[in-house]
């Protein structure tokens, strides 16, 4: 068991990463614990939770969404839900984002924790205090900044999560030894068989370095002005093609990347040495490194992303294996960069 912690003003979250997390549901002191799980994860894991109060609903992005949180707070009135209660997320990513945004708004906010079941939600989507739901097509439009009492990282239940949701967490695990911690990185190209394959203690190590990471960003950067943008590697162009492809996150951020490290070498700062170790390692564990969407096509959802301002877009880029910057490019030199690379 690996315990980590994250310090938000006065508030600390205690994130742990280790086995068996459900045996510590016994520690919520609380009058009411209510449990927001979706159906898949429910299948797999529900028995455990047999006499517990749960609001199980459908499995997907679309639940994200203002019209489940209203189908929520029903449900929670009905169990009699008070300030005193206490909702706990068991899932992924969009499960944790949906009960931290209902958790933050009901009754003006109780308190509550989650039990991460996706490696993306365990290295990324749990860690934070970003909650919230999209609205018609755009992503996390609506939401509030607030923290979770614990994140628990639940390294059984990666056993029953499909291959490509794996791998599609992977790739953030390869963003996160890219832009900060090359030992990480050098982890990654020697043991991704062993991770893919889910072995306990690849996973948990991986799984810890990557938290930390996220942990000591997000701390130095509370309002998102400055080094939290170096979590962005891969996603302003790795968004465009999510939106467009509909492939799953870390996919879609795995062909950012590939065209983010590209640009680096272009741009002068990374050698064409490290660009291939990282575009080997995002190929040999299964990510696309290339999409056929167009070039314009592409280019233009790009721009509708919400980090573009003025005539300028900030795009993060790496100088080395382990070390991003963040570079103000124009938005004309970034298209004719783009453009000779695609
Ligand atoms: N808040 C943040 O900072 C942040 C950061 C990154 C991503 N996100 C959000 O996270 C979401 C994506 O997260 P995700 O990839 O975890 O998606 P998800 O929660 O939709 O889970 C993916 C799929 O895996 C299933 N699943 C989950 N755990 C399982 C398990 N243990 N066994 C079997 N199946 C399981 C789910 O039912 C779902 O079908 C998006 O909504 C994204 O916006 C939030």
């Amino acid at each position: 068991m690996n315990k980590l912690s994250l310090h938000i003003e006065d508030h600390e979250t205690s994130i742990l990463v280790g086995r068996d997390m459900f045996t510590r549901l016994e520690q919520i002191k609380k009058r009411k614990l209510i449990i927001l799980i979706d159906e898949n994860v429910y299948k797999f894991h529900g028995a455990k939770l047999a006499d517990r109060e749960c609001i199980i609903i459908p499995q997907g992005e679309k639940q994200k969404s203002l019209t489940y949180v209203e189908h929520i707070f029903r449900e929670m009135l009905k169990m009699e839900a008070d300030r005193t209660s206490f909702l706990l997320g068991i899932g992924g990513g969009m499960v944790t984002d949906l009960a931290g945004f209902v958790a933050s708004t009901y009754m003006r906010g109780i308190d509550f924790g989650f039990i991460s079941s996706t490696l993306l939600g365990q290295v990324d989507a749990s860690i934070g205090g970003k909650n919230g739901v999209n609205l018609d097509g755009y992503k996390n439009m609506i939401g509030v900044i607030r923290q979770p009492e614990f994140v628990w990282c639940d390294l059984d239940l990666l056993s029953t999560l499909d291959h490509s949701e794996l791998v599609s967490g992977f790739s953030e695990v390869i963003k996160y030894g890219a832009i900060r911690n090359k030992e990480l990185f050098e982890f990654l190209e020697e043991n991704y068989s062993l991770i893919l394959r889910k072995d306990p203690s690849a996973l948990e190590y991986i799984i810890t370095q990557s938290a930390s990471i996220k942990i000591d960003i997000v701390q130095n950067d509370v309002s998102e002005m400055g080094e939290r943008k170096l979590l962005n590697f891969g996603h302003t162009l790795g968004h465009a093609v999510e939106k467009l492809s509909g492939m799953l996150h870390g996919e879609a951020i795995a062909i950012g990347m590939t065209l983010a490290t590209r640009l680096s070498t272009k741009l002068g700062s990374l050698s064409v040495h490290d660009a291939s170790r990282l575009i080997n390692l995002i190929e040999a564990s299964g990510l696309a490194i290339d999409t056929n969407i167009g070039f314009d096509e592409l280019y233009e959802t790009l721009l509708k992303d919400k980090k573009r301002s003025g005539e300028n877009i900030s795009f993060i880029l790496l100088r080395n294996i382990g070390e991003a910057y963040i570079h103000k490019i124009s938005l004309d030199s970034l298209k004719t960069a783009l453009n000779d690379l695609h």
